[in-house]
């Protein structure tokens, strides 16, 4: 499967960030297509590209947009159809091994104010805002100056090229919360109040910014705009599979020997990602790597020929995330990355539901002395529970996904765990035992 450079073609540019070099090769001719169409046949248009999200649950691009509720011809709107409508750009990228999008906004930031054009203009938007990562200070410098550019070429503002559409962009920073990430969260965040999920329903669609109908999308979603209205809808449905389409940037990190983004079609397999990458670092040998990020369930050596789009990974017990490709070898250890990943959970935890801002310590704890050496034979069934009551419990994604590293490890390596147990805890397995307390110091 060879590298398929899309998204990524113009990273290799000499000062591919400028709008000089946006324009030279082939820059914001989409949105000079895009104002040719009408708004519903935009969005049309981007329902048949089969685009999904790549903020990491795979919703459909096309269908997110067209649930913003609309005025009907000749009626006076009423409801949610008579309120502004939003675009907000998810730029908050905190998913640990998700390292795709601050990249793609540094490299190419106008690919990404282009789709941002495209988008308003399908939902009948004049006022977008991207949210981006607080700790992403270059990137957030990068993205005002090409906002800048884009509106002083006339790209933004009155009357976008005497088409008598309005559209204004603001650039915001975050605060470094990775809750913030999730949408409804990060709504609250923008409007001033502490990043919390809301109660869905409402979903954003009806009432998101300030009420209003708002679609947020990912930034990698949105660059992806412009090459669907340039190419057309069978052009980017002839990447990968007919379900999950599109060119994809896998990044890769860990133990492999050159990290970084490779932009392949959709349901290319981890074993060609590797070999794209030069292979595992030499002698040594891959043991178990997240096909999404740290949320999603680890795979193993037997995952490698798993094709990485949305479905097939689903099927194969796993979720694709952000393809963030993290990959370990039989030098890691798998209970100590766990832990290291549950710390990072309950670190970010927001706490407003109980499964959640108590499980992620709970299980903080347990894996921190079974690291440390000191665990007991029932604490390998006190993970499971503790997870068991925080998946399908908790308030938002974040609790389920703090699960996933645990529950996967448990199941594809739990010698790994039994090994660490100090040894008169391990003739302890196995027989019936009375669970202690979690919170009972080692
Ligand atoms: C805890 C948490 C963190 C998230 N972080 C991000 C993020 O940093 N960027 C992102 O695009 N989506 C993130 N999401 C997913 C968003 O809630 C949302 O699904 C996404 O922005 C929708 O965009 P898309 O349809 O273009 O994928 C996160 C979700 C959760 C539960
Ligand atoms: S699951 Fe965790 S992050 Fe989400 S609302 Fe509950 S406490 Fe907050």
């Amino acid at each position: 499967m060879p590298l398929t450079p899309v998204l990524t073609t113009r990273y290799a540019e000499d000062r591919s960030w400028t709008i000089e070099t946006y324009e030279r090769t082939e820059g914001y001719v989409a949105w000079r297509e895009a104002l040719g169409m009408t708004p519903d046949e935009l969005v049309t248009l981007v329902k048949d590209s089969g685009l999904r999200g790549r903020g990491g649950a795979g919703f459909p691009t096309g269908m997110k947009w067209s649930f913003i509720p609309q005025p009907k011809p000749g009626e006076t709107p009423t409801g949610p159809a008579a309120k502004p409508k939003y675009l907000v750009v998810n730029a908050d990228e905190g998913e640990p091994g998700t390292c795709k999008d601050v990249p793609l906004m540094m490299a190419d930031p106008h690919s990404l104010v282009e789709g941002v054009a495209i988008a308003s203009y399908a939902i009948r938007c004049h006022y977008a805002v991207v949210y981006v990562r607080g700790e992403a200070v270059h990137a957030h410098r990068r993205l005002v100056a090409a906002v800048a550019e884009a509106y002083a070429a006339g790209h933004l503002g009155r009357d976008v090229h005497g088409s008598g559409f309005d559209l204004d962009v603001v650039v915001h920073a975050g605060a470094g919360a990775y809750i913030c990430g999730e949408e409804t969260a990060l709504l609250d965040s923008l409007e001033g109040m502490r990043g919390q999920p809301r109660l869905k329903p409402p979903f954003p669609a009806v009432a998101g910014l300030y009420g209003a109908p708002t679609v947020v999308n990912n930034v990698e979603t949105l660059a992806s705009v412009p090459f669907v209205v340039r190419g057309g809808s069978a052009w980017f449905k002839a990447f990968g599979p007919e379900k999950s389409p599109g060119p994809k940037i896998y990044s890769l990190s860990g133990r492999v020997v050159h990290p970084g983004q490779y932009e392949a079609p959709m349901g290319t397999t981890m074993r060609e990602l590797l070999e794209m990458a030069g292979g595992v670092r030499p002698g040594h040998q891959l043991k178990f790597w997240t096909p999404g990020g740290s949320s999603t369930p680890y795979f193993t050596a037997d995952h490698l020929d798993v094709p990485l789009d949305f479905d097939s990974v689903a099927a194969a017990g796993s979720m694709l995330g952000t393809t963030a490709l993290m990959v370990f070898d039989e030098t890691d250890s798998i209970v100590e990355a766990t832990m290291r990943f549950t710390e990072f959970y309950a670190h970010e935890s927001c706490g407003k539901c109980t499964p959640c801002r108590e499980g992620t310590y709970w299980l903080t704890q347990i894996l921190e002395r079974l690291v440390a050496g000191h665990g007991r034979a029932t604490d390998l069934d006190l993970l499971t529970d503790t997870c068991d009551n925080i998946l399908g419990r908790s308030f938002c994604a974040l609790g389920d996904g703090a699960t996933s590293c645990i529950a996967s490890s448990l199941k594809y390596f739990r010698d790994d765990y039994v090994a660490l147990l100090p040894p008169d805890e391990q003739g302890r397995l196995g027989r019936s035992l009375r669970l202690e307390p979690v919170g009972a110091k080692a």
